[in-house]
């Protein structure tokens, strides 16, 4: 078994949210992205590419509206789905912008 990459300091208050109907500790007042990648459950967020809500690859479910994991903070109670990959190619892929 490997080490896990990412890892939650003890003492760091939590808040509960649902991740594809599993309950899951996240660490308040960091990201849901954050959060999901230290539990090693980012589905198809893990495309993500800047963390800071430019490239548009984190995308998740929170209570059935689209949103990008990076920018969303949990409270509690969020209800989570990850496996909405919208298909496009990532960022690195896309063609240049012409005049840009
Ligand atoms: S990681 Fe780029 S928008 Fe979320």
């Amino acid at each position: 078994m490997t080490a896990p990459r990412f890892r939650l300091r003890t003492g760091v208050p939590t808040v509960t949210i649902s991740v594809d109907g599993v309950a899951l500790p996240a660490p308040a007042g960091r990201s849901l992205l954050a959060a999901l990648l230290i539990a090693g459950r980012p589905g198809a967020a893990a495309d993500f590419a800047c963390g800071i809500g430019q490239c548009q690859r984190c995308l998740v479910r929170v209570n059935n509206a689209t949103e990008l994991a990076c920018m969303v903070y949990p409270s509690g109670g969020e209800e989570v789905e990850t496996s909405i990959a919208d298909g496009r190619p990532p960022p690195w892929e896309l063609p240049p912008v012409e005049g840009a």
